[in-house]
């Protein structure tokens, strides 16, 4: 990885392939970004009634506060308008929608100062996508909601791009992890026992790269590139959005990043929704990654 590109004029099939290779872009805001964001932001602000969402961790107590997000983030994920906004901006980001796919929109929250760091609103330790089942050809697109700051935004750690790093993602089934714990996040307010792959050795986490873009700016990465939250000490709760993307030629010829050191089973390529018209990829070609969990027998 060497490479931050800012609003390149390139294709789509361009952009996959640099990508792959680890490089990171940046787009501006542009008018289905933003109307995304302003979503995301009409459902936050009337779930805090009020209240203004970036410091509303300061009057509630945080299983309040966990409840409140157990609810929103579900239904902005679920909720129509969201696939719609992000198939325009698909559209707008010159990506095919015939062939390609994305996931649900995912919102997600950042809280200052270590005041909920587990289950809804879980600070991601330095990962890479590709260690939870995500195929090589996957690509994430985040979006900040609000102004972030570089002190509650999201972390690149580059120097482990093409250097593999020990980690448990061998005990990480895609399907089995779904069933067991899907739907549990908004109970874990002090500690998260669920067995979320990471390294297992000391990772360097500097120097890195931070991105800061006004909201609905939009950065992608690999699923193969490893990042992090931020240890939020911005005084200010963190909103973005993210989701993820396959494109069905990449699927069909297994391109994609380079795989260091993921070692997990399963796959999700069953979450992705074609942005045209919301069909799933093939069965085939989703039991062509899904590989059984290690000790199955096939
Ligand atoms: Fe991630």
């Amino acid at each position: 990885m060497n490479t931050v590109y800012f609003d390149p004029d390139f294709t789509d099939a361009v952009r996959r392939q640099q990508l792959y290779e680890g490089q990171l872009f940046v787009y501006s805001p542009r008018p289905s970004s933003i109307a995304l964001c302003e979503f995301a932001r009409g459902m936050i602000e009337q779930s805090f009634k009020g209240m203004d969402p970036r410091t509303a961790q300061d009057k509630m107590d945080v299983e309040e506060y966990a409840a409140i997000l157990g609810q929103l983030k579900p239904n902005f994920i679920h909720h129509p308008n969201s696939k719609e906004l992000l198939s325009k901006l698909l559209d707008e980001m010159g990506c095919d929608r015939e062939k390609t796919y994305f996931d649900v929109p995912r919102m997600r929250s950042s809280t200052s100062d270590g005041y909920l760091t587990t289950g809804i609103a879980y600070a991601w330790h330095p990962h890479r996508d590709t260690w939870y089942s995500a195929p090589a050809c996957q690509i994430n697109y985040w979006i900040p909601i609000y102004e972030i700051k570089s002190d509650n935004a999201m972390a690149f750690h580059p120097q482990y791009w093409s250097q593999p790093v020990r980690n448990d993602s061998s005990g990480y089934n895609y399907a089995e992890w779904n069933n067991r714990y899907r739907y549990t996040a908004a109970q874990f307010t002090k500690e998260d026992p669920r067995p979320l792959p990471r390294a297992t050795e000391p990772l360097k986490l500097d120097p890195q790269i931070r991105l800061i873009s006004p909201p609905g700016g939009i950065i992608l990465f690999s699923a193969a590139q490893m990042h992090s939250s931020v240890p939020n000490t911005s005084g200010l709760t963190r909103f973005s959005i993210d989701f993820r993307t396959v494109h069905l030629d990449d699927v069909a010829e297994f391109r994609g990043a380079p795989n260091v050191d993921a070692e997990c089973t399963g796959t999700t390529m069953n979450d992705y929704h074609r942005a045209s018209d919301l069909s799933h990829i093939s069965e085939d070609l989703v039991s062509a990654y899904n590989t059984p969990p290690r000790g199955a027998s096939k």
